[in-house]
């Protein structure tokens, strides 16, 4: 068989061959959940905006396999029901208001936080907004919160949560970012600069933990567009790049902490951006981008707040 594969492709066709059948295999096994997984039980999950969308469904998917979860969000009355639902469910919640550009909400939400469940041991930013205003359309103040909720709110919370971490040399940090930090997209330049930032972020946040040797995991979770309010309207070419089940994308979320994956890139085609930028030059990857339907993704989106 390999003998085969290799007098077809040539030494170097077939290692390529044999190498993306590999990855194929491992991406199959991940999306499945067929590698070792961790247990949530027990661990204390604090959420950002966990009152809608997929931060409320990871929430009753953590809670269901027995973490306790203290859900947050801007919107008080959208984290309380969450936190409602999780217990008439049978599991354990306690909803806080927290508005992630004020670190003060921060401050006190950590403080209801520990003083209900203990120290946070697996941190959720997933709080997100976005405008798809093009640059010359949104103003400064717009796009600077889009920064701030998107990327620097990361900052604000790791700094809350990662000392108590390090003491018990046990967590978890889960940065929920998007393609739209792995490629760019036309009426997402805000967005885009936010999403990099986290990808960023996430990963020399990585790295720091590692230097320091803490026992500590990051995940960086990168969808396309997902079939919730935040990008209503929003889509790219739906046989490449269907939109994604929010169920699905949650309780992959969650198989991606339990089995300590550092990158989720998904579905399976965003893993080849990297590869186009490596080894073709600019017009290929916008070309290819193009055919993806990246140009015209924006047009009819209507978002969650029509201003
Ligand atoms: N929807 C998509 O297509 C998509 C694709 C890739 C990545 N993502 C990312 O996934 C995350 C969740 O997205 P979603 O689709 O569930 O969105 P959503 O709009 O359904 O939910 C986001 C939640 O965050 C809350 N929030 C907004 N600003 C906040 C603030 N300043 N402080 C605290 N909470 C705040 C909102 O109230 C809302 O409950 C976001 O970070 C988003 O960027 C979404
Ligand atoms: C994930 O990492 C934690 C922390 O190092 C470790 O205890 C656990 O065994 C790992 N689990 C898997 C499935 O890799
Ligand atoms: C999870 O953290 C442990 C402890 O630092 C590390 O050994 C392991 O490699 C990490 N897992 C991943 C997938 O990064
Ligand atoms: C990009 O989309 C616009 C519509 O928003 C269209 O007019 C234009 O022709 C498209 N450009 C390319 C290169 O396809």
């Amino acid at each position: 068989m390999i003998g085969l594969v290799f007098s077809t492709f040539g030494y170097f066709g077939g290692a390529v061959f044999l190498f993306v059948v590999i990855r194929l295999i491992y991406s199959a096994l991940k999306n499945n959940g067929l590698l070792l997984k961790k247990s949530v039980k027990g661990e204390h999950v604090f959420m950002t905006g966990g009152g809608a969308g997929i931060g409320k469904l990871m929430c009753f998917i953590l809670a269901k396999q027995g973490a306790k979860v203290t859900v947050t969000d801007i919107n008080q009355e959208w984290a309380e029901q969450t936190a409602k639902e999780v217990k008439e469910a049978g599991g354990e919640a306690v909803a806080v208001k927290c508005d992630v550009t004020v670190v003060d909400d921060i401050t006190k939400a950590a403080k209801v936080a520990r003083d209900t469940f203990g120290d946070v041991t697996i941190l959720i930013n997933n709080a997100g907004i976005v405008t798809g205003k093009k640059i010359l359309e949104t103003s400064h103040q717009l796009a600077e919160k889009t920064l701030q909720v998107n990327t620097l709110a990361h900052i604000y919370t790791v700094k809350e949560f990662l000392p108590s971490m390090i003491k018990k040399n046990h967590g978890h940090i889960v940065s929920i970012a998007s393609s739209a930090g792995l490629v760019g997209c036309p009426g997402l330049v805000d967005y885009c600069a936010s999403k990099y930032g986290a990808v960023g972020f996430d990963e020399s946040l990585r790295l720091e933990v590692k230097k320091i040797g803490a026992n500590i995991n990051t995940t960086c979770i990168c969808p396309t567009f997902i079939k919730t309010d935040m990008f209503k309207g929003a889509k790219a070419n739906e046989f490449l790049v269907p939109l994604l089940e929010p169920d699905w994308i949650a309780e992959r979320i969650v198989l991606a902490i339990r089995q300590n994956e550092s990158m989720l890139m998904t579905p399976f085609i965003s893993n080849t951006i990297y590869l186009t930028r490596a080894l073709l030059p600019t017009f290929f990857l916008d070309l290819y981008m193009k055919a993806i339907g990246v140009n015209e993704s924006m047009d009819h989106f209507s978002g969650r707040n029509k201003d």
